[in-house]
């Protein structure tokens, strides 16, 4: 586990998307697995500044962690429409490599195995995280246990209110979604979990210095060979400093 603060999210943002860059130059058919909420914006509109100058997506392959049930393709809040405006839109990666959770699907159970068919297909090289303020990753929720692989899951009371910002009213926000199970995330060769702010610190703290438990699934990326925390100082401001490699002036 390595745990790397920076001074600003800028920076930070800047190291992971170089760290894209580079398996992107060094594996013939990468496949990353990604993320979407405010904190993966930054990142994205850095690899599309990448694109427009001169890297070429068209060999990799995408994957992402989950989907709002209830909300189609087009809808301006779901995942797939986050995904295209911040990054598909602009980069030249064949629509065909590119997977998303189908959050209208009529039979859930055939959608979950399709998605978990493609993660076995596609074993998934750079698994990029946030972080929820109450732990979750991907939408795999505190609760008494976990999920393996990709089901559907009730959204806590705490992570509709978190995603609320996002939609007219917070009756809007759906309250269930689709989401890749906590296995299928540890499956990933490389993670990176990136969380910036404030209201991200007191989350980071659990999924790092506390017990692996599933009342903060975030934590079980301790058990994982090659995970890495990108944070700014403020995410990483309940962290001791013994923990982390300190990219910063200070
Ligand atoms: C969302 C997503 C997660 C995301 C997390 C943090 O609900 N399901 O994949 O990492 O919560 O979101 P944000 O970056 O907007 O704080």
């Amino acid at each position: 586990m390595k745990i790397y603060r920076f001074d600003t999210e800028h920076l930070a943002t800047v190291y992971v998307a170089a760290i894209i860059e580079s398996l992107m130059a060094t594996k013939a058919n990468p496949v990353l697995g990604l993320a979407t909420g405010a904190t993966t914006v930054n990142l994205y509109r850095q690899l599309v500044e990448f694109h427009q100058q001169g890297l070429s997506f068209s060999h990799v392959t995408t994957v992402n962690l989950d989907e709002y049930v209830g909300l189609p393709a087009g809808h301006p809040q779901s995942y797939h429409q986050f995904m295209h405006c911040h990054l598909f839109e602009h980069l030249d990666i064949p629509a065909d490599q590119t997977f998303l959770l189908n959050g209208v699907t009529t039979d859930v159970a055939a959608e979950c195995e399709r998605y978990d068919r493609i993660i076995s297909s596609y074993p998934i090289d750079l698994q990029i995280l946030g972080i929820g303020r109450n732990g979750h990753i991907g939408f795999n929720e505190p609760d008494i246990s976990l999920k393996t692989l990709t089901h559907v899951i009730t959204l806590s009371p705490d992570t509709i209110a978190a995603n609320a910002r996002f939609f007219s009213e917070p009756k809007a926000v759906p309250t269930q979604a689709i989401t890749m199970g906590i296995q299928s995330i540890l499956q990933a060769k490389v993670i990176i979990l990136m969380a910036f702010g404030r209201n991200k610190a007191h989350s980071v703290k659990r999924a790092l210095s506390g017990e692996v438990s599933t009342r903060v699934p975030a934590s079980f990326l301790q058990m994982h060979p090659n995970v890495t925390f990108v944070l700014d100082k403020e995410a990483a401001i309940e962290l001791g400093t013994e923990t982390f490699f300190q990219l910063s002036r200070s």
